[in-house]
Parts: structure tokens; C-alpha cells; sequence
């Protein structure tokens, strides 16, 4: 692994399969950090328009599919929706030496999923990412299999930082709660978004500002919460809850026993079932 770029330990040779949402994120954070584009190699049948831009602007190669000729990259990583796996695998296995790390961020292939489809695959990251990674703003758990090298952890680890924060896991039976918590959990986030703003509405404030109140709160909130890392997220809420006020009022529905933490418990359970029901 030869450093470059913002101190972070990229690898020398890469190939990205899919730029897609995640795909085309994970390759802009790379060069907005530094990662030298001639070192990176696109695989993408079908670039969207800013993904073809974004390669002819900083001279990233983009191939529409692999072929036996090319140089084996140090790093591989995967990043179709979960159903190609099948597809790109046979014209990956040749590219796949011993050596090389491949990266996979696809939701609900395990690593064994990896390694048979890539038999001569030994090293494997499997990743979760989710949709804030998009502005850089993401949270992914990562897990290494045991013939991950130090040197191949670091180089994984900057690679997916280029998206966000990651979270290292010790076991791969945990990605199926992180797929649960910060996988889904936009969408939770979003929703809440949606129900603030319809109770407002339903409080007699027009929908217009109702949404626009109800989106920025959250924005402000999640702002806040990274900013002041100092704070827990309860002292926060305790920051701004006077007892006897309006918010505690607002509290003691929230946090009664039939309120948001069985509920949001609840629906963290169903997720990762269902996580592990597709990975299954
Ligand atoms: N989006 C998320 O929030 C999120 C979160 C966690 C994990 N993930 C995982 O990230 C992966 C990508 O998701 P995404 O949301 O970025 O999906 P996406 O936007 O559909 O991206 C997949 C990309 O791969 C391309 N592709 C299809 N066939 C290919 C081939 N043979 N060779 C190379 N590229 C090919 C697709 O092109 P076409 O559009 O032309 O088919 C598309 O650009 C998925 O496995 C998903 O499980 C996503």
C-alpha cells in the first residue's frame, strides 16, 4: 500500500465495479481526498451523466466491463446492487489473485456469498454504508475476514472514510443490526421529518410551514449533535427541556411506556430480521 493523498493509506491500484449512488459517491470522496485518479479504475456499463464527467475531468479510467488483459488492481471493490453479484462475478474471478483485497458493500451478501463467487479471493471487507455517505456525511460498519492484513484493514478503512465515519466490527453476525440502526435508519430519521410536519399541520400551523419547521429542526438537531461530540444526546435533550415546560410536556408522551423507544426497539427488531431473512 503506498500512502497518497491527505495522509490517508490508499492503495495503489484500484477497481470500483458499479458507480451508482454509493458507487459514485465512494469515487468522488476518494479524489476529494487526494486519491491519485490514475490509480483507480472504473468499471461501469451504463455511467450516469456526472459519473462520465467526473472521469474525463480528473482522468479516472472507465471500462463497461472487465477483460482478462488488465493489471490486477490491489483492491477490488463491489459496489452493484446485491442480484449482480452473480452477474459480474465470472468476469472478476480472473482479475481475483490471492493478494488483493476485495471490499463489498453489498446489503445482505456475506462474506462466504464473496468468496464462492470469487474462489481465489482470500482477503474480504464487508461493508454497510448508508445514504448521508452521498455528502460524505455516512456512517458504515465494516468487518474483515481473517486473512485481512493490517495493511489491507487501513487501506479499507481510508477507503470507506472517503464516505464517513466507520465502524469496525468484531463479528459479521452484527451487520445485520447495523443495517438495522444506521442502514435503514435515514429512512426512520426521514419519517420523522414527515411526522413532525403532520402534526404541526394537525396543531393548525399551514403545511408549508409546518414542513419547512418540522425539516429544519431535524437539520439544526442533527447539526448539533455533531458538532457538541462533548455531549451525549440526553444531556441535549435535557439542555433544552425546563421541568414543567412545554418540551417536557411533549416528553412525558414520548417517553411514556408506550412511546417512542418501545416503538423505534420494535422497529429495529423487524429490520434486522428482515436483514437476515434476505441474506439467509
Ligand atoms: N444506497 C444505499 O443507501 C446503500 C446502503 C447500503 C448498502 N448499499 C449497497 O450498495 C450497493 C450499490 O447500491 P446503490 O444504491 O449505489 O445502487 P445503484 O445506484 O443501482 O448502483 C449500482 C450500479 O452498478 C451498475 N452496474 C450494473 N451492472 C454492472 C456491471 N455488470 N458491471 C459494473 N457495474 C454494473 C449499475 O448500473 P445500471 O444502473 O446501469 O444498472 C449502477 O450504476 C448495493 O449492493 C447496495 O446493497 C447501498
Amino acid at each position: 500500500m503506498n500512502p497518497s493523498g491527505g495522509g490517508a493509506s490508499f492503495p495503489a491500484s484500484l477497481v470500483l465495479v458499479g458507480a451508482g449512488k454509493m458507487g459514485g459517491a465512494l469515487l468522488q470522496g476518494w479524489l476529494d481526498l487526494g486519491l491519485e485518479p490514475r490509480r483507480i479504475r472504473l468499471i461501469e456499463p451504463q455511467p450516469a451523466p456526472n459519473i462520465l464527467a467526473l472521469c474525463a475531468e480528473r482522468g479516472v479510467r472507465l471500462v463497461q466491463n472487465q477483460t482478462s488483459t488488465e493489471e490486477p488492481p490491489e483492491v477490488l471493490v463491489l459496489a452493484v446492487k446485491p442480484q449482480m453479484l452473480e452477474t459480474v462475478a465470472p468476469a472478476l474471478a480472473a482479475l481475483v489473485g490471492e493478494a488483493m483485497l476485495v471490499i463489498s458493500i453489498l446489503a445482505g451478501k456475506t462474506m462466504k456469498d464473496v468468496l464462492d463467487r470469487l474462489p481465489r479471493a482470500r482477503a474480504v471487507v464487508r461493508a454497510m454504508p448508508n445514504l448521508p455517505a452521498a455528502i460524505g456525511c455516512g456512517i458504515t460498519g465494516a468487518i474483515a475476514n481473517s486473512a485481512v492484513t493490517p495493511d489491507q484493514r487501513q487501506s479499507a478503512d481510508a477507503l470507506l472514510s472517503a464516505i464517513g465515519q466507520v465502524e469496525w466490527l468484531a463479528d459479521e453476525g452484527l451487520i445485520d443490526a447495523v443495517t438495522a440502526v444506521s442502514g435503514s435508519g435515514p429512512a426512520y430519521v426521514f419519517y420523522l421529518a414527515e411526522c413532525l410536519a403532520e402534526a404541526g399541520r394537525a396543531a393548525g400551523l399551514p403545511a408549508d410551514t409546518a414542513a419547512r419547521l418540522a425539516r429544519a429542526t431535524i437539520e439544526g438537531s442533527g447539526a448539533l449533535l455533531a458538532q457538541r461530540i462533548d455531549q451525549s444526546p440526553a444531556e441535549l435533550r435535557e439542555s433544552v427541556t425546563s421541568p414543567g415546560g412545554t418540551t417536557a410536556a411533549a416528553l412525558d408522551v414520548l417517553m411514556g411506556d408506550e412511546g417512542l423507544k418501545p416503538l423505534i426497539e420494535k422497529a429495529v427488531l423487524a429490520a434486522k430480521k428482515r436483514a437476515g431473512e434476505l441474506s439467509g
